[in-house]
């Protein structure tokens, strides 16, 4: 009996020890990419993304600048039944010039089924998953992703998790003007990109500008084109997608922001068109938070906040999801800078692995609208159950393990009565007025 106690007490104090104790690791080194000579027309870092009801868009890059745009695809192996053709586009940056980028769109697609396909005519054959119609769906969610060591952990994490759509708020290579980096990013991720739709938007590593020489987002846009053209946006920095039951808005931190705005005026009629029967749940990414509590980066999203968060609050916005701060933090529903039951969720989210390594130092006291932080590498997970409830989930890469730290049931404002605010309401005034 006396040694059971003993037992129990220590188990519970090594417990103990283990939660307190933990030791945030320090930043891993950049990954070396061993060169390896491959044919000039064999495609490279292949990854897709969502381009309008039922289709996707293949992009990859070739070496050849003969190599054409075609994508063969179907649903078993090596048996193509289709194929689209789609365009290409190149830059040079100083010295570098680009291989030949391809996008082609192929569909239409089935939901949730498995699809063979190669590009370009030759090389090895990709499989890719396609979403599926309505709920449950799963997004994996991880920002500031880089290419050390530790965004090779959090990639492994994300590999073996279950999910339809990655997202990524921004900061994708820090490459940082070494264009040779953005193709290196485009191999380490691959296998994941060229298996499940990425959809990305951009943050300040993605602008290397250099003034009078260089215009912002060269190499982004290039490679990384998203469905802008089919949401109505005039520019790949904003668009907008649907998938299964969710509507989700991907905004540009670094574009111009205010009322007189392209991207503004875009933001509000794109809100406008959100029908919640058919897309019960409302999401938005963006680089740099607006609701922050990490010492790191305060105060750099209040410009975009106070433009932007009226219109958010008045379509009802569910979830916000940004990255910037290399830390986990997650919010109360908030607005104007307090808990608000019809604002949105805020989750941070910057910890994918990079070089520059965690922002641990936070404002003290804890502001009331902050619910959980934690500076340490991860990624997340939104498994959307139905058109009420969500599962979100962050986890940590406790050395190389991931562990489920934080966790939640969030409630979308579809079913309440936020969305019947009366039309002189201030928020509900700004997303109607012409
Ligand atoms: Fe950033």
């Amino acid at each position: 009996m006396e040694l059971n106690v003993v037992l129990l007490i220590m188990l519970v104090s090594c417990a103990a020890t283990a939660a307190t104790d933990y030791v945030r690791p320090p930043p891993r080194a950049t990954l070396s990419f061993p060169w390896s000579k491959k044919r000039s027309s064999e495609p490279q870092q292949v990854h897709i993304s969502l381009a309008g009801e039922k289709h996707m868009r293949v992009s990859w890059t070739t070496n050849s600048k003969h190599s054409p745009s075609v994508v063969e695809y179907g649903t078993s192996s090596k048996n193509y039944s289709f194929a689209s053709k789609g365009e290409s586009t190149s830059y040079s940056y100083f010295l570098y010039s680009s291989g030949k980028i391809h996008h082609t769109v192929i569909g239409p697609l089935e939901h949730n089924s498995l699809y063979y396909y190669r590009c370009g005519g030759e090389g090895p054959e990709f499989q890719l998953k396609t979403p599926p119609s309505w709920f449950p769906i799963t997004f994996a969610v991880a920002g500031d992703l880089g290419q050390t060591e530790w965004t090779k952990s959090t990639l492994d994490h994300i590999n073996q998790c279950k999910y339809d759509v990655h997202m990524i708020p921004g900061d994708l290579s820090y490459a940082d003007y070494l264009q040779h980096r953005w193709d290196t990013f485009g191999e380490l991720v691959q296998p994941l990109a060229s298996a499940r739709p990425w959809m990305v938007t951009q943050g300040n590593h993605e602008k290397e500008y250099i003034p009078m020489l260089e215009d912002s987002f060269k190499s982004y846009n290039s490679r990384w084109k998203m469905p802008y053209q089919e949401s109505g946006s005039v520019s790949n920095l904003f668009y907008s997608f649907e998938v299964a039951g969710a509507h989700v808005i991907m905004l540009g931190s670094y574009t111009d922001y205010d009322k007189y705005s392209d991207q503004y005026s875009w933001l509000k009629a794109d809100l406008t068109k959100v029908d919640r029967k058919r897309t019960p749940w409302l999401l938005v990414l963006f680089h740099v938070p607006w609701y922050n509590s990490n010492e790191a980066h305060q105060h750099e999203g209040d410009d975009m906040k106070a433009a932007m968060e009226p219109l958010l609050r008045a379509a009802g916005v569910d979830l916000v999801l940004a990255g910037h701060v290399h830390a986990y933090e997650r919010t109360n529903r908030a607005y104007n800078g307090r808990s608000d039951p019809c604002g949105a969720v805020h989750i941070t989210i910057g910890d994918g692995g990079n070089r520059e390594g965690l922002a641990n130092k936070y404002v003290d006291p804890q502001p009331e609208w902050s619910i959980f932080r934690e500076a340490s590498f991860g990624h997340g997970e939104l498994r959307i159950v139905n058109t009420s409830h969500a599962y979100w989930s962050w986890h940590r890469n406790d050395d190389d393990e991931a562990v489920r730290s934080d966790q939640v049931w969030l409630t979308s404002l579809s079913g309440l009565e936020c969305l019947n605010e009366k039309a002189d309401h201030e928020p509900r005034k700004m997303l109607l007025e012409p």
